[in-house]
């Protein structure tokens, strides 16, 4: 005992004193990069190197990452914190609130150009779109994880990682919106999402795209995102500490009211619907959705399809349920849109030109 606790000892003053010679060793024409930790596969280890499920993630520290690619130290002065050290299915609004607070005031400081956020995958895209709708500066934020744990053969997340720094460091992605950097790819936080359980290719923007390459280490930009991000949104969370309640009813064949009647006893404040199809709502269930709207709850109509625009009065009469549509949004980032919505107003006009903004 007395052993590992010395042992833990010094690796956490090798890992202050690599910390502190990576600041020292600043390269003023390098640009100036932080990565804030958060856990996830990227920081994961399995029992062998084959291991590529059921490994544990959410073990190494950020110092240790940052050591295991040194090439990154060519290309910027790379700092970093750990900020949580979770598996990201466990990631929560209170950790959304602190993790954007802490972008927001190292962006506001001169001697940082860009922030990398790691993260597991699970919640990635969701994470990366709140922050889309929150930080407020230009220069760029980059989420980055790994499909792959960090003790498995042909690891993703170095070479990841490794172009998520290259492109905090760009100035070219200032400006874009939130990006996410997997699998040579670069994507937009708000059109995103996770398609494959396992698979290094599974971020996908299948049918709006993805934004550019990384070749080389080096990001290529080939599309620019249309709707208003970071510095161009109306949402502040500097002063909040909790987000409105909002949760998501999924249908299928069969559903009934259980669910949605369970979030409304709950207290939410705002409830999206991932109906089946273009947002079409099962009979069993609109009278709940009804009662919810009656009840003061925002309704949002989303769809679980995963692509395609919902249209207004379309599959229901939006107009006359007093609803929302979630457009292009996935649910789960739905929800996202809606949480901060709901802490500017309750006005269902107001609430779907935000839909038709972000
Ligand atoms: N538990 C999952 C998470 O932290 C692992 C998946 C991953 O990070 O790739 O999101």
């Amino acid at each position: 005992m007395l052993f590992q606790k010395s042992a833990q000892s010094m690796i956490a003053l090798l890992g202050f004193l690599v910390a502190v010679a990576s600041a020292q060793a600043a390269d003023p024409k390098l640009a100036n990069v932080t990565i804030l930790a958060t856990g996830g596969t990227i920081a994961g280890t399995g029992a062998t190197s084959t291991t590529t499920v059921g490994y544990t993630a959410a073990t190494v520290g950020i110092q240790t990452l940052i050591q295991a690619v040194p090439e990154m130290t060519r290309i910027a002065n790379v700092s970093g914190e750990q900020v949580f050290q979770i598996a990201s299915e466990n990631m929560s609004n209170e950790h959304w609130l602190t993790l954007a607070k802490r972008v927001n005031t190292l962006l506001a400081q001169k001697d940082v150009h860009g922030i990398v956020i790691t993260h597991g995958t699970d919640t990635l895209e969701e994470t990366a779109f709140f922050l889309n709708l929150v930080v407020k500066s230009k220069k760029p934020v980059v989420l980055v994880g790994s499909m792959r744990p960090s003790s498995a053969i042909s690891a993703d997340g170095p070479v990841n990682l490794y172009n998520a720094v290259a492109l905090a460091a760009t100035p070219d992605a200032a400006g874009r919106g939130v990006l996410v950097a997997m699998n040579d790819q670069i994507h937009a936080g708000r059109d995103v999402s996770k398609s494959n359980t396992t698979m290094v290719d599974t971020f996908r923007t299948p049918e709006l795209g993805m934004l550019g390459y990384f070749q080389g280490g080096k990001p290529f930009f080939y599309r620019q995102v249309t709707r208003k991000h970071t510095t161009e949104t109306e949402f502040d969370i500097s002063s909040l500490n909790v987000l409105p309640p909002v949760d998501v009813a999924y249908a299928y064949a069969n559903v009934g009211p259980t669910a949605i009647d369970a979030f409304v006893n709950a207290g939410v404040k705002g409830l999206v619907h991932a109906g089946v199809g273009n947002g079409s709502l099962p009979a069993k269930v609109r009278p709940a959705l009804s009662a919810a709207r009656a009840k003061g709850v925002v309704v949002v109509r989303a769809s679980r399809v995963g692509q395609g625009i919902l249209a207004r009065n379309g599959e229901a009469n939006d107009d006359e349920l007093d609803f929302v549509v979630a457009d292009t949004l996935s649910a789960q980032k739905a929800r996202i849109l809606l949480m901060l919505a709901l802490t500017k107003t309750n006005d269902t006009k107001e609430i779907q030109r935000m839909f038709y903004t972000y």
